[in-house]
């Protein structure tokens, strides 16, 4: 027998430190048929740190391999676990599996006994303030056996110990509403510690916390005017025994004083004077006499919370794939760079030959106007300036504190040449495991696939944002429930949601709605939130595809309530029909169908579709989808209620939306897309065979423009697929004039836009105000991608059932798409082959699914585990 694969511990990739779970629950996967009543044997072998190693085995039956609940005693804090498991029947046992490891954090509030703790001078109600840096030493009397740093920041933090960087993480503690938690990181800093006098300092940053943060100028000091770190080191040493190393403010060991960077913003950039660097100052028999001492900063330790999630990494480097030089007054020159791909990342320079106190202007964009100049108008207030003054030294800088959203650089004020090995691009995002691929042989095709997922990790920054560039980079809650299938499709995105999620119920408790963007700060027009439909929807929508994807229940038990309090909140804003066309109650009311290409570039929210009918067709399927999340939590009560309230707003969408003759209201592809893909029209399949009639015809009439905007976009083609218009479906997506997905692929596009047309036909920008380059919105139609270009798609959560069914297009004659499923991974590979005149399948079925193979003029096949190669003429 085979040995089980891919052990893993909740949604965590790999081996983990500082989880929070004391009953973890594990996966894992086979890679054969298991025999009727076959076991498996878990082995656990656990330890807190320093202690004593404790085995057990335990036996639970084969098929309880996803999400198998924990089968030991609780874990307590600091405790490593190393486990293994194998297949046993009466007569054969397997190998063990790889042996995963994980530690868990600290799990009782009282064990955190470090304070926030922060610069004592007074710094001013400004954004503009210096980095601060604060360090302690502390001696050890013995080498260290193990040693932990728990670190978290109400700013951010770059820890570093003994003159060494700790990780490669950024942005931590990472972007939650400080006010409800703020999450803490676990660090194994063993190797970096030795007997005698150690070191530990931290780079402080304003980050989100008290950094300036959205639209219209934005807010600084959302959460506070002082920013602090904590801090808390724990060291164990042979004989058992513990050191605790924690960040307070009245032991006189931890000192604070400025850093080098005069001023760091998220979206603005950051100012680096490197003749203000103080060498030395996180290692040891560093002179720190002139540093001043801390201040604590008031924080309620309850909202202190172990991560879940990834966080925020480096994830490759880049060179340019072209340096030009665009000016020169004497021997200082100005360059555009540019690095072939836009997306979230920032440079990390050589600057060679400086002169004491020069000034390197770097500036940040995502597009050229057409005269070859720096594109910077989109940005707004975001500028994304870097500066950097020379020492006269030759050093590598990379700023710390801020991140950009680009392609292209401008570089004011160097010093003669640039050579390309002087500029590196690091890209970052937050670190989340690749779930799923589709390639095909189309080049067009698998350019806007990669655009799609360079959309996605731009915006996958800590919390799910709309864009990464400009003065915005907020958590719109519309953006994200429009995105999610494919975002479950293409990365494991478990933990990383199921965090924004904790953070969207938090803000509806306290705003008594699903504001626009979560985390929650009052902006302009946006000053009070109000229920709009989609945006709102999030809280139903997200926490269910996650559902769909991963099969597990807690994220529903977790996220049942908010998802009830939005739809019995809108409930009541229905009219008696069950039409939600209340007005919601401020400036621009529902968003509709955000930036239908109809739209004016200074109104997004000016549509071809009733607002009314978009509205009440997401509510309708928030409803639906609530009566499931109750069946799947067995609340067979509500099951009912909400599946009698689905009935209600169906007929009412009907009754005022759908006319006698099939036509609706708004005659445009977002209504008969939505009234298809919602299951609206289920009950009448006349109707809905009209509805696809006429959205195929407006399709056809169109000559190929896509006619939605954020609303109908992911709904369009999978409703023409759904009701046989193949065909239309695939020239709408191969169409390359305006708008359309092939139009940006064709206009030079590296990620998905925000608008059809960010950038238009002449290759000037869109004049909107609001133009980005880097929205994953509109990449949504990804998910139709992997159902129906590569054919899979989940019929039930966890992918338990699946859905293969690849339909074929002249322009594409080979793909292959892959998904990793709880159970393991899927694979679908067809070709058409000419000679033979055949459709050839090669397909992968992981075991314990079933995947039904539907090919047209072929009868439906079910697949279980294992692998399959088709051939039909
Ligand atoms: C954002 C969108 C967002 C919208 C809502 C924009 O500024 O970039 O993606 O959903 O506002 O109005």
């Amino acid at each position: 027998m085979k040995k089980p694969e891919h052990l893993m511990v909740e949604h965590y990739a790999g081996d983990v430190i500082g989880i929070g779970e004391r009953e973890p629950r594990l996966t894992w996967n086979y890679t054969e048929q298991i025999p009727d009543g076959a076991t498996v044997q878990l082995s656990v072998r656990r330890k807190i740190l320093g202690g004593m190693s404790v085995c057990g085995t335990y036996e639970v039956p084969a098929d309880q391999n996803i999400l198998c609940g924990w089968p030991d005693k609780p874990l307590n804090s600091r405790e490593q676990v190393f486990v293994k498991v194998r297949l046993c029947t009466k007569t054969e046992v397997s190998d063990w599996s790889e042996e995963l490891f994980f530690e868990t954090g600290l799990l009782d509030k009282f064990e955190m006994r470090a304070y926030f703790i922060g610069p004592s001078w007074y710094e001013g109600r400004t954004d503009k303030r210096p980095v601060s840096l604060i360090r302690t030493e502390f001696d050890l009397g013995q080498n260290p056996v193990w040693a932990r740093l728990y670190i978290s920041a109400l700013g951010l933090v770059e820890p570093e110990i003994n003159g060494g960087k700790v990780s490669e993480d950024i942005l931590i503690p990472g972007w939650t509403n400080y006010e409800n938690r703020v999450l803490y990181w676990s660090y194994d800093i063993t190797a970096q510690l030795q007997k005698g006098k150690n070191a530990a300092g931290f780079w402080l940053g304003d980050g989100w916390y008290r950094g300036r943060i959205g639209f219209n100028g934005g807010k600084a000091n959302v959460y506070g005017e002082k920013n602090g770190i904590l801090a808390q080191i724990e060291v164990g040493f042979e004989d058992g025994t513990v050191q605790r190393i924690v960040s307070n403010s009245w032991d006189g060991k931890w000192k604070a004083s400025v850093s080098p960077i005069l001023s760091s913003d998220l979206a603005e950039g950051e100012v680096y004077d490197r003749r203000l660097e103080k060498t030395g100052w996180s290692a040891p028999f560093y002179d720190d006499s002139d540093w001043s001492c801390v201040a604590q900063i008031p924080y309620d330790m309850n909202r202190v919370m172990t991560s879940a999630m990834s966080p925020v990494r480096k994830a490759e480097e880049r060179g340019p794939v072209n340096v030009e030089k665009i000016g020169e007054q004497g021997e200082r020159t100005d360059w555009i760079i540019d690095f072939g791909q836009n997306c979230t990342q920032r440079l990390k320079i050589f600057f060679q030959g400086f002169e004491h106190g020069d000034r390197i202007r770097i500036q940040h964009a995502e597009v050229l106007e057409k005269d070859g100049t720096l594109c910077t108008r989109p940005l707004r207030r975001g500028q994304q300036i870097d500066e950097y003054i020379s020492n006269g030294e030759d050093a590598w800088w990379e700023p710390r504190f801020s991140i950009h959203g680009f392609r292209y650089v401008q570089i004011t004020g160097w010093r003669g040449e640039l050579f390309p090995q002087n500029v590196i691009s690091c890209v970052y995002y937050s670190d989340l495991r690749r779930k799923g691929s589709l390639e095909t042989s189309n080049a067009m095709v698998n350019r806007l696939y990669a655009n799609v997922l360079w959309s996605m990790r731009s915006n996958f920054v800590s919390v799910p944002t709309d864009c990464p560039q400009r003065d915005e980079r907020l958590g719109w809650t519309g953006d994200i429930a429009l995105f999610s299938p494919t975002a479950n499709f293409l990365y494991d995105v478990h933990s990383f949601l199921s965090n924004w999620m904790e953070d969207v119920a938090f803000e509806q408790k306290k705003w008594g709605t699903v504001p626009f963007y979560v985390p929650y700060l009052p902006l302009s027009e946006w000053s009070v939130p109000q229920a709009i439909a989609i945006w709102g929807d999030a809280a139903v929508l997200v926490p269910w595809y996650l559902y769909l994807y991963s099969g597990d229940r807690n994220i529903l038990k977790k996220q049942y309530q908010t998802a009830q309090c939005w739809v019995d909140e809108v409930i009541g804003y229905l009219s008696k029909n069950g039409v939600w066309d209340r007005k919601p109650d401020y400036v621009l009311g529902q968003l509709g169908d955000w930036l239908d290409p109809t739209a004016p570039p200074d109104d997004a929210t000016k549509a071809m579709t009733e607002k009314e009918l978009v509205a009440t067709a997401f509510f309708a399927k928030s409803v639906e989808l609530l009566a499931r999340m109750s069946k799947e939590l067995n609340y067979l009560e509500k099951e009912s209620y909400y599946r009698e309230k689905l009935d209600w707003i169906r007929k009412g969408f009907l009754d005022t939306f759908v006319r006698d003759d099939g036509f609706m209201t708004s005659d445009t592809q977002c209504a008969y897309a939505l009234a298809i893909e919602f299951g609206l029209l289920d009950e009448y399949p006349q109707l809905k065979k009209q509805a696809g009639e006429r959205l195929a015809q407006l399709v056809r009439e169109s000559e190929g423009k896509v006619g939605t905007g954020f609303a109908g976009t992911p709904y369009v083609l999978p409703a023409l697929t759904q009701t046989d218009h193949v065909e239309e479906a695939y020239d709408l997506f191969f169409s390359e004039k305006c708008p359309s997905w092939m139009y940006q692929v064709r206009m030079g596009g590296t990620t998905t836009w925000e608008r059809w047309d960010s950038m238009l036909e002449d290759g000037t920008v869109n004049p909107g105000d609001m133009t980005s380059f880097n929205h994953y919105a509109l990449g949504s139609v990804a998910d139709w991608m992997h159902g129906v270009i590569g054919g899979i798609k989940p019929l039930e959560p966890g992918w338990k059932t699946f859905q293969i069914a690849p339909r074929q297009c002249p322009k594409i004659s080979h793909a292959c798409v892959t998904h990793e499923t709880p159970n393991g991974r899927i694979e679908v590979n067809w070709r058409v082959c000419e000679e033979t005149s055949t459709f050839q399948l090669d397909i992968t079925v992981p075991y314990g699914i079933t995947g039904i193979l539907d090919v047209l003029g072929q009868e439906k096949k079910k697949l279980g585990g294992g692998t399959y190669h088709f051939q039909f003429h």
